[in-house]
């Protein structure tokens, strides 16, 4: 049994080398190539490459080659059969059965793909030859579209009594032919009509560059007839499925890592003629899963351009809300936002290339500030408001399949809506921010500049407590031997008296040794002492005093480490930096 070479050539076009090999072996890009250690041979230095354009990998250790197909059975040690199962199913394509319906069904195929281009070389001759059709070539030089455009997208134009349906039939059965969504049968006049008459018709290709589908544009402005029509779903066309040039789009992918997503076949051809050409578009309906998939296959980054209008606002949302829900580890999807009224193509026309890149640089919103900023705008500031708000905003972080991007999408939200709150977060954000003056009267003592911060105060307050109460502690070890101080004296002077009460020894102030003038700052300014003041000094109440001091220096501690993992996160978002966050973030909730 043979597979069809259709069959093997998609899964080939779906899959880049580098895609497939990856996953076993860790690659590097090195110029148009990959590179990484031979997996047929133990060896430090890398002397294994893949070449996506080329379609191929080679080692030069062992010299063996090869492309995807060949790579799956040496390293997983499948065998042909096998391994095509493997590979189409990484591909997102339906397995072949070999079955009596598989094989009709490649004969059907083979049908509709001749019958398509059969028709889209047609129309194309004539659009580019036929004298009579002036009207359409004028209608694309009043877009400012050329030869060039017309061949690059074989693009053709169905003229208004056309007769190709005739000749079509010498060679294919009617039932074939109505199947194919170009013809229907008119009822009224009891004969097979072509759908895309007087239209301008743009091929649908599949990814290896076969027409499937068209979409067609009236060139009159006749208000009973729809702009744009497209092909009916048939047996080989899904409109979810396909992207309206993804075939020419995705030989960039080797160069770019980046591809624009916007609404309109004149999106494309507009962007294309100003020389962008790693766009594509969805074919008139809402984005799916699986063309977002099919894009990630190739381009790590999705630059979604709707028109600036409502409708294509309406659509990025809906494009944004879906989506988010598939977004995976190092795949990025932004949106990019144009002015009032302009579509990418009339855009690019007005402002050309380099300013559409600019822009895009520029304005482009990840999809996570994208979602953030339009409910946003949604809320008010009152406390319904604000609760709505917050929960529609976890419900989309729960949809995200990933969890890695879960957790850092609800970060971000989070985070964003702390910010909104400012006054559950004041205490904390005050202990490192906010220095506390010392009073007029100290200033003297402590020169003019002198200041200290709640930490260094709360500091003193334990100092103060431990130096006034050693017989208990030295009873007490436990309560204070782990706490942790920040500022460098303070520390020191801690650690030394926990050494000498673990000593066992009876100690006294004097003993400590301290410096005089130290001493003297922590009686002075240890705020303790104004609660100690009033208040009759027993044990007990000493202890509970201790606990205190000893919990918020902890939180201190906390809050210090969680800011310098939170800038390190937002630096290199590694799963590990993001799982000690969480977890001191939850030690913080419990303190
Ligand atoms: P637009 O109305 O934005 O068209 O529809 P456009 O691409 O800017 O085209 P021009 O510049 O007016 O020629 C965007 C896409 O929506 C689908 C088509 O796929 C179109 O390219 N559409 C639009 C339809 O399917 N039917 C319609 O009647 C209109
Ligand atoms: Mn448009």
């Amino acid at each position: 049994m043979k597979y069809p070479k259709e069959y093997l050539d998609e899964i080939k076009t779906r899959l880049k080398v580098s895609n497939v090999v990856s996953k076993v072996v860790a690659l590097k890009k090195r110029g148009k190539e990959f590179v990484g250690l031979s997996p047929f041979k133990n060896e430090k230095t890398p002397s294994f490459t893949v070449n996506d354009e080329k379609e191929f990998y080679h080692c030069f250790a062992t010299s063996e080659h090869g492309n995807i197909f060949d790579f799956v059975m040496k390293t997983q040690n499948l065998r042909f059969g096998e391994a095509v199962k493997y590979l189409a199913n990484i591909a997102g394509m339906q397995p072949y059965l070999f079955t009596k319906q598989d094989e009709e069904r490649e004969r059907n195929w083979k049908e509709y793909l001749s019958i398509y281009s059969k028709y889209v070389d047609y129309y194309h001759g004539q659009l580019l030859k036929n004298e009579k059709l002036s009207n359409a070539r004028d209608y694309l030089k009043n877009r400012s579209l050329g030869k060039n455009e017309v061949k690059k997208f074989k693009i053709g134009f169905v003229e208004k009594n056309p007769s190709f349906f005739d000749e079509l039939k010498k060679e294919f059965g009617e039932k074939t032919l109505l199947e194919s969504g170009l013809f229907y049968f008119d009822e009224k006049k009891k004969k097979c009509t072509e759908r895309f008459k007087g239209r301008l018709i743009f091929p649908i290709n599949n990814i290896s560059g076969q027409p499937i589908a068209l979409g067609g544009r009236i060139i009159e402005n006749l208000d009973y007839l729809a702009k744009y029509i497209n092909s009916p779903e048939t047996n080989f066309f899904k409109k979810g499925s396909n992207l309206y040039n993804l075939d020419l789009a995705r030989k960039l992918s080797n160069k770019l890592d980046h591809i624009f997503l916007v609404e309109g076949y004149m999106d494309v051809v507009g962007l294309s003629k100003n020389g962008v050409e790693n766009v594509v578009a969805n074919l008139g309906t809402s984005l799916t899963d699986k063309q977002i998939l099919t894009l990630n296959q190739f381009f790590d980054d999705i630059i979604i351009c709707f028109d600036g209008d409502e409708s294509g606002y309406k659509a990025a949302l809906r494009a944004a809300e879906n989506s988010i829900k598939e977004l995976k580890p190092e795949k990025q999807i932004s949106f990019l936002f144009l002015p009032n009224n302009e579509d990418p193509d009339s855009y690019v026309n007005k402002n050309g290339k380099a300013n559409f890149i600019d822009f895009t640089k520029q304005s482009k919103l990840s999809i996570h500030q994208f979602i953030f900023s339009h409910y946003k705008k949604q809320t008010e500031n009152n406390p319904s408001s604000l609760a709505i708000f917050e929960k529609k905003l976890r419900s989309i972080a729960y949809s995200i399949k990933d969890d890695f991007i879960k957790k850092y999408v609800l970060e971000y939200f989070l985070e964003k809506i702390a910010e909104l709150t400012p006054h559950s977060n004041q205490n904390k954000k005050k202990f490192f921010a906010k220095k506390i003056k010392s009073l007029d009267t100290t200033k003297k003592y402590f020169n003019d500049s002198q200041s200290l911060t709640g930490v260094e105060l709360k500091e003193f307050s334990l100092l103060y407590l431990v130096m006034n109460n050693l017989n208990l502690l030295q009873e007490n070890i436990h309560l204070i031997e782990n706490i942790k101080l920040f500022t460098e004296v303070n520390k020191k002077i801690f650690e030394l008296i926990i050494k000498k009460l673990k000593s066992g020894k009876q100690i006294s102030i004097e003993d400590l040794e301290l410096d005089n003038q130290l001493l003297e700052k922590i009686n002075k300014f240890a705020p303790i002492k104004h609660i100690l003041k009033n208040q009759a000094n027993d044990n007990q109440k000493t202890i509970e005093l201790l606990e205190d001091i000893s919990r918020d220096l902890i939180n201190y501690d906390l809050d210090f480490r969680i800011q310098e993992l939170e800038s390190k996160f937002s630096v290199d978002m590694s799963e590990t930096t993001f799982n000690e966050l969480k977890e001191l973030k939850k030690k913080q909730n419990l303190n």
